[in-house]
């Protein structure tokens, strides 16, 4: 079956990115020239994805101002050069629809995903976490992987003393998913590969979801509900990406892609330049 709904969940405050985030959502902070949540419905729209589903909350109206035409300002860059800075969103805007939906009282990325059983209804659909950029397109990788009914979780190993800040799971030999964890200490934790931020899933977890206990951080954890679906015979497979993935929900991590991606950019080798100059 193709899979063509995606859900992109944007409600999280943006704590680790403090002061950036205090009155503007996290999913709109710029990485190089775009927000973040435009590299990510950029992935979704190149996997074939056409209807996207963002889960949004009270202080995220930027993101629904950046998803919508703007006849005043295209009439003032109408036949300059800045049109083309619009080409690619407003591509987007043409083939995709968007759609929103507000989680109301933050209980956790479960509860934020629990916001599109009626959206999705009975189709397969995938899950884009809104500050989280992949190169190449992992989501594109995801979706070829699918076979039958199952689900899938793209992951990626991480340093052992990074476990911590990821759902981690353990892997059998092939390839399904055994069991899987929310942010486990160094001793718990079952491996070092961690869920990284995209998720192939079936209609049946919103049932997972419902009977999913609050856990870590009293929240709604969509790994808890994944976890309680394969304790109840469903597959669910693992895949490895071998990309690049940039959380941008912490600081390190957003300078390092603005770099990466100001220097992968027509501005590359100017930046370049200026860096070396900056670095001596
Ligand atoms: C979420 C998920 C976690 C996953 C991570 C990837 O955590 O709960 O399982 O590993 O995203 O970025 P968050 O970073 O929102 O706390």
């Amino acid at each position: 079956m193709k899979v063509t709904k995606a859900v992109i969940p944007a409600a999280g405050f943006g704590t680790r990115m403090l002061p950036i985030t205090k009155a503007q959502p996290k999913e709109m902070v710029p990485v190089f020239d775009k927000p973040v949540i435009q590299y990510v419905v950029e992935e979704a729209y190149e996997a074939g994805i056409d209807d996207i589903l963002i889960i949004t909350g009270r202080h995220k109206r930027a993101i629904e101002d950046h998803f919508d035409r703007f006849p005043e300002l295209e009439d003032s860059i109408k036949n300059s050069e800045k049109e083309k800075e619009l080409e690619k969103l407003y591509e987007i805007l043409e083939n995709v629809t968007i759609h929103y939906v507000r989680q109301k009282i933050p209980r956790g990325l479960g509860d934020a995903i629990y916001h599109a059983k009626k959206h999705v209804d009975d189709e397969p659909f995938v899950v884009l976490l809104g500050d989280v950029i992949t190169f190449p397109n992992c989501t594109k990788e995801l979706l070829s992987l699918l076979l039958g009914n199952e689900c899938i979780i793209s992951v990626q190993e991480v340093p052992r003393e990074m476990v911590s800040r990821y759902g981690i799971v353990e892997i059998d030999e092939n390839g399904r998913i055994k069991d899987m964890m929310e942010k486990p200490s160094i001793e718990e934790a079952p491996s070092n590969f961690a869920i990284l931020g995209r998720y192939l899933l079936q209609p049946e977890i919103f049932d997972f979801i419902e009977k999913t206990p609050a856990g870590k951080g009293e929240e709604i954890q969509i790994t808890d509900s994944i976890k309680l679906m394969i304790a109840n015979g469903k597959e669910v497979r693992a895949h490895t990406f071998t990309g690049k993935v940039y959380d941008i929900g912490n600081k390190i991590s957003w300078i390092k892609a603005t770099i990466e991606f100001a220097l992968r950019s027509e501005m590359g080798n100017i930046i370049k330049e200026k860096m070396k100059k900056l670095l001596c």
